[in-house]
């Protein structure tokens, strides 16, 4: 099972973690598209890292519906509205019990998460944007929870998908977006927003493999 209070840590970590990224986040947009994915992740999870400081959430709904709604609040930029109606869409499965959820229950807020962001952006995978992380990484976590893995492993397992995920748009030509205006140049560079995409993955598995 995974508690409210698990998923708030995983949230203040990844924020950390996210804000600390802001230069390679900035770096790559900036060859890429126009430089503001990094300063536009850092401001969205410095605000979401204050929430969580200052708030406890109870229950897992709550949790990810303020949580996205600080994202589309502070962010802005493309990423900003997909990364909060991520957020969002997962406040809205229905969960047995709100306090404390089982992994396939957090599999199933993954793909919510998933088809938000693709009705939204209108992208498939392998257009090099933050589902080519996303999608490999949801996907990996249902298969483990299928297989009976641990919590652990299946954060794991998400994780190195979420990696790979990320490696590979550096080889795709993009198709939606502002690196749209690229089109070949962008060969050779990962996507910004898959690489976001791996540091909320890092910051799931470090916390949830604890114990
Ligand atoms: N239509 C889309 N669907 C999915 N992800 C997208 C889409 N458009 C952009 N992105 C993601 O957003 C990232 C760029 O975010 P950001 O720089 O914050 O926004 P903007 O493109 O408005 O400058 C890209 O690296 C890509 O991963
Ligand atoms: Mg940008």
């Amino acid at each position: 099972m995974i508690t409210a209070k698990q998923l708030q840590q995983a949230l203040a970590h990844i924020s950390e973690l996210i804000v600390a990224a802001e230069p390679r986040l900035t770096e790559i947009d900036t060859v890429i598209g126009d430089g503001d994915h990094g300063t536009g992740m850092k401001r969205g999870f410095s605000a979401v890292y204050e929430l969580l400081r200052e708030n406890t959430f109870s229950t897992v709904p709550e949790l990810f519906y303020a949580v996205g709604m600080e994202l589309l609040k502070k962010m802005g930029g493309a990423s900003g509205v997909l990364f909060g109606s991520f957020f969002i869409s997962g406040s809205k499965v229905r969960f047995l019990n709100d306090e404390e959820i089982s992994l396939s229950e957090m599999a199933l807020m993954l793909q919510s998460g998933v088809d938000s962001i693709m009705k939204r952006g209108k992208a498939q995978l392998g257009d090099k944007t933050l589902l080519d992380a996303l999608i490999p990484a949801a996907n990996a976590f249902k298969d483990s929870v299928t297989q009976g893995c641990s919590k652990k492993e299946c954060f794991e397992k998400a994780y190195n998908a979420s990696i790979k995920g990320a490696q590979d748009t550096i080889a795709m030509k993009p198709k939606k977006g502002r690196a749209k205006n690229f089109q070949s140049d962008a060969i050779g560079y990962p996507d910004p927003g898959a690489i976001s995409v791996t540091y909320i993955f890092t910051g799931f598995k470090n916390i949830m493999s604890k114990e």
